[in-house]
């Protein structure tokens, strides 16, 4: 890296005039640097123009002309969605032609774009594999809503630095790559809205102990969900795996990832009872369970209720389209005071409906339709 030119005019911030001369005259050096002399641009750096060539040359359709500046006689640095770090050499730091409705491949020569930290292609029609990328500085990479088939099983294994990865509406067929899971700084990864199938990946259990946000809904995912995850994913934020087809039980070990707001497991096959573990989870805001095979028979099995009252900051319990049994537990009441919408719906619930509910001052949602409950809530007034 070559030494900051301002490193010495930070230093005299008494002299504000003097200051901003300074900056101005910084900025006017800089803007030269990347300029354009006599109609022919000076490219600090070959390699990166080429390998945005090389990708130009990929994109089959560009009805908007958004590549159409994309030519030797300006700087690449001047290219519409080209940024370039701010030091010689000029760099390429971020791609971004998000919304440009560009069609085509990808072009594996972007790999060879070693300062690269941001590629946004997000919200265009590429098409087929993602290739094999070896950015060491890439750490946002967003490709949502394309027409993606597959990614290259080690398309991601060498970008060290990755932390945000989007790749959810596409095509995507076949399993999570490996490599995508071993990924040390990952802590965004999100795959929604493809055809993605096999077990909840291996891989990003055993080396994503920085994920944070992972989201799987609207996939083909299957099997159940290893019993440790939430060892094995200790940081995790949000857990989003709706509309997928895992089964087996909620593991009770989810209780140990304890920064936990957001856990939705809306639609797939899951049975047995509610883990009260859940309760552990200081911070939970959602927990919908909508729509599984998940059980409560006894007081035993309904204690997750009386756990989830340590929730303080619940606002969504969704537990409709179960198996829940029996009358609800008088500790309903105790939930957050703060919850705002309760769903037991589509169970097999019994009984006179709890007056506790009553409790639930800031509720604006509650479900119980398709049961067999009876009863008022007092000073409540139902709509149905
Ligand atoms: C390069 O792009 C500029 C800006 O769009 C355009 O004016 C110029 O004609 C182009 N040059 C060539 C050789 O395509
Ligand atoms: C890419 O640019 C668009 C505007 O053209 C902007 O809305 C979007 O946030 C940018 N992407 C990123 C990741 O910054
Ligand atoms: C990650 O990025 C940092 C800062 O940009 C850089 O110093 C480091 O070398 C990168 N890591 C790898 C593995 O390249
Ligand atoms: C994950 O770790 C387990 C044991 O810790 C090992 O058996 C398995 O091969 C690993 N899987 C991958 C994909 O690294
Ligand atoms: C549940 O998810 C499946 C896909 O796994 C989807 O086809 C179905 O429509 C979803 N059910 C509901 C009620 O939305
Ligand atoms: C994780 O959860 C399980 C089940 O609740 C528990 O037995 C185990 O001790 C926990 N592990 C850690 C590291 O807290
Ligand atoms: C819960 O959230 C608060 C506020 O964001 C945070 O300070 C705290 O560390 C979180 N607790 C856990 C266990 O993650
Ligand atoms: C309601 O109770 C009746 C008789 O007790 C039973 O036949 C019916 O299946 C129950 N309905 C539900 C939704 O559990």
């Amino acid at each position: 890296m070559a030494p900051r030119q301002s490193r010495g005019v930070m230093r005299s911030p008494k002299q504000p005039a003097k200051l901003a001369m300074l900056l101005l005259l910084a900025l006017l050096l800089l803007c030269n640097r990347i300029g354009d002399v006599h109609g022919k641009a000076i490219h600090e750096n070959s390699v990166d123009l080429h390998a945005l060539l090389d990708f130009k040359k990929g994109i089959s359709k560009d009805s908007q002309g958004a590549l159409s500046n994309w030519n030797t006689t300006i700087h690449f640095c001047r290219w519409n969605g080209v940024t370039c770090t701010t030091t010689p050499q000029f760099r390429v730091s971020w791609l971004n032609l998000t919304g440009h409705n560009l069609q085509g491949q990808i072009s594996p020569s972007l790999g060879n774009l070693p300062f690269l930290n941001l590629l946004d292609l997000s919200d265009n029609s590429f098409i087929g594999t993602f290739p094999v990328l070896n950015n060491p500085h890439l750490t946002f990479l967003l490709m949502s809503y394309n027409c993606l088939t597959g990614i290259n099983p080690n398309a991601l294994s060498n970008c060290f630095n990755l932390s945000y990865l989007d790749f959810s509406l596409n095509q995507l067929e076949g399993s999570i790559p490996d490599g995508v899971g071993q990924l040390p700084k990952l802590q965004t990864l999100i795959l929604g809205e493809n055809m993605i199938s096999g077990e909840f990946p291996q891989a990003i259990l055993n080396h994503s102990s920085s994920l944070q946000y992972l989201s799987l809904e609207y996939n083909m995912l299957g099997k159940a969900l290893p019993s440790n995850i939430g060892d094995l994913l200790p940081n995790l934020i949000e857990l989003t795996l709706g509309a997928n087809r895992f089964d087996g039980h909620i593991p009770v070990s989810l209780g140990n990832a304890s920064g936990l707001q957001v856990i939705d497991f809306w639609n797939n096959s899951f049975t047995g009872k509610i883990p009260t573990s859940l309760g552990k989870l200081v911070n939970l805001t959602i927990l919908n369970l909508e729509l599984n095979h998940l059980e409560a028979r006894d007081r035993r099995d309904w204690e997750f209720l009386n756990a989830l009252r340590n929730c303080a900051s619940l606002n969504a319990l969704a537990l409709a389209d179960n198996q829940l049994e029996g009358s609800i537990p008088q500790s309903v009441g105790n939930l957050s005071p703060g919850l705002q919408f309760l769903s037991l719906a589509g169970n097999h619930l019994s009984g006179q409906v709890p007056q506790s509910i009553g409790k639930l001052s800031a509720l604006t949602s509650l479900a119980l339709s398709e049961n067999n409950l009876t009863g008022t809530i007092d000073g409540w007034i139902i709509e149905t």
